[in-house]
């Protein structure tokens, strides 16, 4: 098996190299400068230079905020880019893995989504996300399509690095409590997407950390696990108005991946104290 990846430097494709490194998987990554996505000539290129047997399409254009006055270019990364790796990894009749959201639903069922529950997004990431999804079924009948959330890695900026920073600087965080999810540590998504590489079976799975929790019960483990803390009071997602909507909850039911391949996701605590771990050094 040989694997690229594309979104080499963002915080799945670091994931990914470093698993790929400890399991003896050959694997190249191209970040934005070796492979623009929004290129299709450059996508094509690196495939082939990479003998790729496999492709997984990490790159996204992720600043789910921003993209609400950035749509030009959250579609073109998010919708064309996804659609170009698709053709390309077809047009070299090689599977593609292509990463995608639980922020394609609007948040208003009560229990965990399953793959094909209707999707709905409430902004323009998870919109232009969404028509990825659509892309990458047209252009590469048998991609899958791996929805992941909540993701915090070693690298780059995220959930809990913000707390960490923000509980350095104030004594007091409000959290919101009313948006539930899967926090899922990079590190253990880029296992089982290197593990369902080696035969990925066409579809759309789920893939994310197990157990849920808030974004106020997730700071609140941060700073349990870390030892100290800041107080933290739980707010509304009322209190804390940002540009782009986000689903209330947005809980992945992981069970199809763990029939089809045997693989699940160790519990999101479990990812977080090993991210800590690698992050702040033992403690
Ligand atoms: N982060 C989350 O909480 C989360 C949740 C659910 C799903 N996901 C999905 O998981 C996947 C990986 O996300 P992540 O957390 O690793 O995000 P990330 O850290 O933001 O990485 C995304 C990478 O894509 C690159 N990229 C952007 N535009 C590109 C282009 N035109 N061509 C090539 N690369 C480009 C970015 O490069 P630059 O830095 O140069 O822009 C960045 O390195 C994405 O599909 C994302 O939608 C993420």
């Amino acid at each position: 098996m040989r694997v690229a990846v594309f979104g080499g430097a963002g915080q799945v494709g670091h994931a990914l190299a470093r698993v790929a490194a400890r399991r003896g998987i050959a694997l190249t990554v191209f970040d934005r400068a070796h492979a623009d996505v929004t290129d299709i000539g450059a996508v094509a290129a690196a495939l082939a230079h990479a003998r790729a047997t496999v492709a997984i399409n990490a790159a996204a254009y992720t600043a789910v905020d921003k993209a609400e006055s950035d749509a030009e270019r959250a579609e073109a990364v998010n919708r064309n880019g996804a659609g170009h790796v698709a053709a390309a990894a077809q047009a070299l009749d090689i599977p593609l893995i292509h990463i995608s959201t639980d922020y394609v639903f609007d948040g208003t069922k009560q229990e965990a989504y399953v793959e094909d529950d209707a999707i709905a997004p409430l902004g323009v990431y998870g919109r232009t996300k969404a028509d990825g999804e659509t892309e990458v079924r047209k252009a590469h009948p048998r991609a899958l399509i791996a929805r992941t959330a909540w993701v915090y890695g070693l690298e780059g900026a995220n959930f809990v690095k913000t707390m960490l920073r923000l509980g350095s600087e104030r004594e007091c965080l409000r959290v919101v409590n009313d948006q539930r999810g899967n926090p899922t540590f990079a590190d253990d998504l880029a296992e089982a997407l290197l593990t369902i590489a080696v035969r990925p079976e066409p579809g759309t799975y789920h893939l994310a950390g197990q157990g849920q929790t808030t974004w106020y019960n997730f700071a609140k483990a941060i700073f349990a696990a870390k030892g100290h803390g800041p107080r933290i009071d739980p707010i509304t997602t009322a209190d804390y108005p940002t540009p782009a909507r986000r689903p209330a909850n947005s809980v992945l039911d992981c069970s199809k991946a763990k029939r089809t391949f045997a693989v699940e996701l160790p519990p999101w605590n479990d990812g977080l104290s090993r991210m800590l771990h690698a992050h702040l050094g033992p403690r």
